[in-house]
């Protein structure tokens, strides 16, 4: 497996979820490097700008004060959260479990990037099928969806794992930039709190 970075203390602190293999913790302003290096990646970077790097002044000056002004607003319940392995705690990525900016609290989005050397092990599924249950058990979660390009068939294939239907094909806005397959529009898959009860 290539190198992955370490995180430089206990990854277990500032807990926010535990799988069997991960720990999802909230960042905090010491992780821009985390998310600037994650977003370097060009494969990680192919369905959401083309490939194209996140620009390290963008994730210091406003994402990263973004995700800390997130728990603020949801007192920690809901936001982006880092992911890492318990074994070792080398970071992974992260998870977003969160509502629109002015959406209701009881309707999240669920999403995920991780980083290239963490793939095609399930973490992807294993987190986020964590993330829906602490949904709909503590959180008052009423309906979870996810929206992904329809090429990007590894991020289709966990909503499918995790149950969630498909609800709506989405056409790519012409304001937009085009990058590879966005020609194909994109997919919305949906999951309520009965849906996942009946599982
Ligand atoms: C999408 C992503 C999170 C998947 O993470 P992952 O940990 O590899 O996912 P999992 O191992 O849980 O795999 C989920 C399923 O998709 C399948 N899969 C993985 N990569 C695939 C690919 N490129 N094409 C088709 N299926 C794929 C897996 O085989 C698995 O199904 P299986 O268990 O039946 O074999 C990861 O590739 C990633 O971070 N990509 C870059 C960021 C991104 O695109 N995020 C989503 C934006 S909406």
């Amino acid at each position: 497996m290539g190198f992955l970075i370490r995180f430089g203390h206990d990854p277990l602190v500032n807990t926010y979820l535990e799988t069997g293999r991960l720990a999802l913790r909230r960042f905090t302003a010491d992780d821009a490097d985390l998310l600037i290096e994650l977003d370097s990646d060009p494969a990680v970077m192919r369905y959401l700008t083309g490939g194209r790097p996140t620009a390290p002044e963008l994730v210091r000056e406003r994402q990263l004060p973004n995700i800390l002004a997130g728990y603020e607003k949801w007192g920690g319940d809901l936001g982006l959260f880092a992911a890492h392995e318990k074994d070792g705690g080398a970071f992974i990525g992260w998870f977003i479990l969160r509502p629109e900016p002015e959406g209701p609290l009881d309707e999240v989005e669920l999403g995920y990037r991780l980083r290239q050397a963490a793939w095609g092990r399930g973490y992807a599924t294993e987190g986020s099928r964590a993330l829906l249950d602490k949904a709909f058990t503590e959180l008052g979660v009423r309906m979870v969806w996810a929206e992904t390009m329809s090429v990007n068939h590894a991020s289709q294939n966990i909503m499918k794992k995790l149950d969630m239907t498909l609800t709506d094909t989405l056409t790519t806005p012409p304001d937009m930039e085009m990058i590879e397959g966005s020609e194909h529009g994109g997919v919305r898959y949906e999951i309520t709190k009965e849906q996942w009860e009946r599982q």
